[in-house]
């Protein structure tokens, strides 16, 4: 998506050949005209999927998730990393962070997704696709089907991507970094939606 990578090289910062730094308009502060414009990509990517809900984790999948919800027109869940106490029936799945380098547990209330769900996974980032992993076993502890992954940025090196495609989920990915490095910036790889089996 050729507005994310502008405003991406417009606004973002690599902070090492890791990390990119994405706070002013995806991540901590939103810029709401990119969100619908993310969202609406993906919706027009995802449109014969059969989707019937949205799912991310919180929080940085929240803004392109409802986003992507909103074109589509299906309800949004978003996953907890912490266990509140007004979940009654939650289904849970441990996480572990390559980025942030620890364990965390996700959890959502069982009765937030239906069995025979087809849900769309939307995310701001992909690197090891440890989140994905999660989100995969409370879909089938919940009996409902990954129909579709939607991801803002990803870091093209990590294993992410070939984990989604190589398990036949139809993937988009609107800005693939192909490396990155504070003296050179940033190395877009090749448009990755050609390289999609749509299922
Ligand atoms: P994975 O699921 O693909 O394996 O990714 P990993 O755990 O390694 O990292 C996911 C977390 O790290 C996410 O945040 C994601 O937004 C963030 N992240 C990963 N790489 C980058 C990066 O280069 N820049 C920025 N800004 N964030 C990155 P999270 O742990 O879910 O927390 P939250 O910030 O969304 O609450």
């Amino acid at each position: 998506m050729e507005l994310l990578k502008r405003v991406i090289e417009e606004k973002g910062t690599v902070l090492s050949d890791q990390v990119l730094k994405t706070d002013s308009f995806l991540n901590h502060a939103i810029d709401p005209r990119l969100m619908d414009a993310i969202g609406a990509d993906f919706a027009r990517y995802f449109a014969d999927q059969g989707i019937t809900k949205v799912i991310t984790i919180e929080s940085g999948g929240i803004a392109p998730a409802y986003s992507a919800a909103l074109h589509l027109g299906v309800p949004l869940v978003f996953v907890k990393k912490a266990h509140p106490v007004t979940m009654t029936s939650p289904l849970t799945a441990r996480v572990h962070s390559f980025t942030k380098n620890r364990e965390y547990e996700l959890c959502v209330e069982q009765s937030l997704i239906d069995p025979g769900d087809r849900l769309l996974f939307i995310d701001d980032f992909l690197a090891n696709g440890d989140a994905f992993k999660g989100i995969c076993s409370l879909a089938d502890q919940a009996q409902a089907s990954l129909a579709g992954a939607g991801i803002c940025v990803e870091k093209a090196w990590q294993n992410g991507h070939a984990l989604i495609t190589g398990l036949g989920i139809p993937l988009n990915v609107l800005a693939s970094i192909q490396s990155m490095s504070q003296d050179d910036g940033i190395m877009w790889a090749s448009p990755v939606s050609d390289a999609i089996s749509r299922g």
